[in-house]
């Protein structure tokens, strides 16, 4: 039997989906060792194989095959724009993508004015101003502290995840507009479900039945 390839996003989201996955029987005792450095890790028994990556480049691997399934938050999904199906939202690490700013920033907003916009997801900032709100803007890349921006100069609103909403509290800023919500996903390589369909979608549907009764609960 062929192994089944996970590709996760390392950190938190890494370690919530291992506690998923164990809760559907499936256990990779190595990965939750904190002090190694591995990359990769085997389940012999079920013939599959987990490896960690920098979230940005998970939907990387799955386009590519290299992973069969990958787990990733949907702001990289979009950022992305790697063509693999989505197939199951986790509904872990809800949170939203926002155009955010100072009050003041509301009316150049809503009058079209040609607004400088940071962001370190250039792709969704440019789908939104572009395609939906029909409004041009200059888009400056960023690579995180982006809040930085507009208190500094650098542009007059950001576009940003929105957790709690206490980054932007803290200094002085506001949500103007909400573009989508957001939370992870899992992806599939568009090969690897036709070939492996009936292992991937047997475990889909656990996943799917586990998540549905917890959100009963
Ligand atoms: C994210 C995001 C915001 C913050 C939102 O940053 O970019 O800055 O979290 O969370 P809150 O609404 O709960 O305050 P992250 O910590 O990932 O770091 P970054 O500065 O590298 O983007």
């Amino acid at each position: 039997m062929k192994y089944i390839t996970f590709a996760l996003a390392k950190g938190r989201l890494a370690k919530k989906t291992m506690s998923i996955l164990e809760q559907i029987g499936i256990t990779c005792e190595e990965i939750k060792d904190p002090n190694s450095r591995k990359l990769i890790f085997v389940n012999e028994e079920l013939k599959l194989k987990f490896f960690l990556a920098k979230a940005t480049d998970v939907p990387t691997y799955v386009e590519y095959g290299a992973a069969d399934i990958g787990v990733v938050g949907k702001d990289t999904i979009l950022e992305e724009g790697r063509k693999m199906y989505e197939v199951l939202d986790l509904g872990l690490g809800k949170c939203r993508m926002c155009v955010a700013g100072p009050e003041k920033a509301r009316e150049l907003l809503n009058h079209g004015e040609l607004i400088r916009v940071a962001t370190k997801y250039p792709n969704i900032a440019k789908d939104y101003f572009y395609n939906k709100k029909h409004q041009t803007v200059e888009i400056i890349k960023l690579n995180g502290s982006i809040e930085l921006a507009p208190i500094v100069g650098l542009s007059e609103v950001i576009v940003d995840i929105v957790e709690t909403g206490s980054t932007l509290k803290e200094n002085g800023l506001v949500v103007l507009e909400e573009i989508c919500p957001l939370s992870a996903r899992v992806v599939v390589n568009q090969v690897s479900m036709k070939m492996e369909h009936d292992r991937i979608t047997t475990l889909i549907k656990e996943l799917k039945e586990l998540i549905n009764k917890e959100e009963v609960k």
